[in-house]
């Protein structure tokens, strides 16, 4: 390995200097040496450790640079001080004193200029590279929408909201129990014909069968469960029943269950409920009616429906003819709810004696495509942003 003799590591005895003219003459060396290192590059500096293994292998040539010279323990300064002043004639010290106090002075100085020199050119290389040209045009990320089923959700959520309701979730995958038996459908009960129904395919000996949940009315039983009287909690969400495709069926569709219980919930407080909600959906001029209905978890069961919003409940197109939306019938069927059937309350365990309560299971597609003239539910299913752009 190429290496270069350093003088500061022999006496000045060893080196034959022994008057202050020969002291000068050494200082001067150095400071010559020391001058030319520290005008280098960095890579140059690197280049230099190389043939002059004395120059130190930090790997930050810099640095390495740095600690020759004014490093604690083997930097020149140091040996200067060991090797030259220490170990002279006391005669010589007085001279050798005041070359390495200048020396000192001088190496400490540039030192500290070529680490101003090397941040100031850092700073300006990082300026450079994170330059921004105002002037472009920027980048146009088109803002998108919520789905129409979302936005029905929430003016939904948020009529509920302020009669006092909150929301609550639950799964999509659910147990027979909680879709039938604890709303009071038995098996082998005939309602279960109406809901043709997804089952997983599941290895044998599971526990219990899994299916797609066919309405929302599972969480009436989770909520009742996990919660004491009062209840009032709507559940948006996603239903399945294996409809095949048409203008009106799918067999993933959206429902909002409605469930409130407590002790003195009436009949008239349902219809109140309900007709509150179609007045802030459709608008107050609708008028709403029900008829008898079923449902097995419900006593007595209702259909509500709504005069129709788009004839005026006229049955007559403002242009003549028959309204095409009611067919001249002047009502639409809403959805279906009920009072609560007692015999739910034995799944909670609620006291059917002391609580009442009311229930409604509301179908969103069908209710957006009536309030937005939608005349196919599948294209809420299509993402076809043509339709999906016009409810921005
Ligand atoms: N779950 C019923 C359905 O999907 C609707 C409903 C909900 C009826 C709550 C009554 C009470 O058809």
């Amino acid at each position: 390995m190429p290496t270069v003799d350093n003088p500061t590591e022999k006496t000045l005895a060893e080196l034959g200097v022994n008057d202050a003219q020969g002291v000068a003459e050494k200082f001067a060396e150095v400071r010559a040496r020391f001058d030319r290192q520290v005008a280098l590059e960095a890579d140059e500096i690197r280049k230099l450790m190389l043939q002059e293994a004395w120059l130190g292998s930090d790997s930050d040539p810099v640095t390495s640079l740095r600690n020759f010279w004014v490093g604690r323990k083997t930097g020149v300064l140091t040996l200067i001080t060991e090797n030259w002043l220490k170990k002279s004639p006391s005669s010589l010290k007085g001279v050798i004193g005041k070359q390495f106090n200048e020396l000192k002075g001088h190496i400490e100085t540039k030192l500290e200029e070529q680490r101003k020199r090397i941040e100031e050119k850092t700073e300006a290389a990082a300026l450079t590279r994170e330059q921004v040209d105002l002037s472009l045009p920027g980048v146009i990320r088109p803002i998108g929408s919520h789905h129409l089923i979302r936005q029905v959700f929430q003016e939904i959520e948020d009529i509920f909201f302020s009669i006092g309701f909150s929301v609550v979730e639950g799964p999509e995958i659910e147990t027979p129990y909680y879709n039938f038996e604890a709303l009071n459908i038995p098996e082998f009960h005939p309602v279960r014909d109406d809901m043709d129904t997804f089952y997983l395919d599941l290895p044998k000996g599971a526990s219990t069968p899994l299916l797609l949940r066919t309405h929302t009315s599972p969480m009436q039983i989770r909520t009742m469960e996990k919660q004491k009287p009062p209840v009032r909690v709507i559940v948006p969400g996603k239903v399945y029943r294996r409809d095949n495709p048409d203008a009106t069926h799918s067999f993933a569709f959206h429902q909002i269950e409605g469930l409130a219980v407590d002790t003195d919930i009436t009949f008239c407080d349902f219809t109140g409920t309900i007709e509150y909600f179609v007045k802030q959906f459709f608008g107050p001029s609708v008028k709403t009616r029900f008829r008898p209905s079923y449902f097995p978890f419900t006593e007595p069961s209702v259909e509500f429906d709504v005069s129709c919003p788009f004839c005026g409940g006229t049955g007559t197109a403002a242009a003549g003819g028959t309204c095409t939306k009611c067919k001249g019938a002047a009502w639409i069927e809403l959805f279906g709810a009920g009072m609560v059937d007692p015999a739910v309350y034995g799944f909670v365990n609620y006291d059917a004696k002391k609580v009442s309560g009311f229930a409604f299971g509301i179908g969103i597609d069908r209710l957006a495509m009536l309030k937005y003239s939608i005349d196919d539910i599948q294209v809420f299913f299509q993402n076809d942003v043509r339709f999906l752009s016009q409810f921005p």
